[in-house]
């Protein structure tokens, strides 16, 4: 059996699967039941897409279903499990990464979208010998975590709230933080490491 072969089979497998949940499904319905019920959703195979871009300096090129986020690409194609997955709705932050040097929720980025982009990850950010980053040994300083869940995102964000210029005081760190949450608590001391690290240059 050729590849080709191959492929035509598994889809035949799968469409035969569906059909036969929709078919038992609609035997064991009475009349009203199947009216209350939705429609079944049409059988969607996923639609292949070949995405190049750069990660912590590194080109990549994958072929990835096109509803894959840039969080997925990340953890599940390169391996690359810095960049946690808390609530994968955009609500907590601890996904966030730079593209271009813009911090973005990789939860909410098509891996599509990225397309030629330079993606920038919690791994990227020590030097070649391994040095950390000044917002990295700033949260160390100030323990500026607990569980350390949300800390890869809690950097990346702050990286990107001080480029922005957005860490000229405490309040404004608060507020141009607001989107990564900690679930531990560490609030004043993630500020105190921002405010620490705001003064290296460049960061
Ligand atoms: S995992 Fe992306 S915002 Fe929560
Ligand atoms: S350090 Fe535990 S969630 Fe922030």
């Amino acid at each position: 059996m050729t590849g080709e072969d191959s492929d035509k089979l598994e889809i035949t497998r799968r469409e035969l699967l569906v059909l036969g949940a929709v078919s038992a499904a609609a035997a064991a319905s009475t009349p009203a039941e199947a009216e209350a019920k939705p429609a079944v959703a049409p059988l969607r195979l996923p639609v292949m897409s070949k995405v190049s871009f750069a990660v912590n300096g590194k080109a990549h090129a994958l072929e990835l279903d096109t509803r894959t986020t840039l969080l997925d690409a990340l953890r599940e194609h390169l391996e690359l499990s810095g960049t946690k997955k808390g609530c994968d709705h955009g609500q907590c932050g601890a996904c966030t990464v730079l593209v271009g040097g813009r911090r973005v929720l990789a939860c909410l980025t098509l891996a599509a979208s990225v397309q030629g982009r330079s993606v920038t990850t919690i791994e990227g950010l020590s030097g070649a010998q391994g040095e950390l980053h000044p917002m990295q040994q700033a949260f160390i300083d100030h323990d500026a975590f607990q569980c350390g869940y949300c800390t890869p995102g809690q950097i990346m964000s702050a990286i990107g709230c001080v480029n922005e210029g957005h860490a000229e005081s405490d309040a404004a760190i608060r507020e141009y933080m607001s989107g990564n949450l900690c679930r531990c608590g560490a609030y004043p001391n993630i500020v105190a490491a921002v405010n620490q690290a705001k003064s290296s240059a460049p960061i």
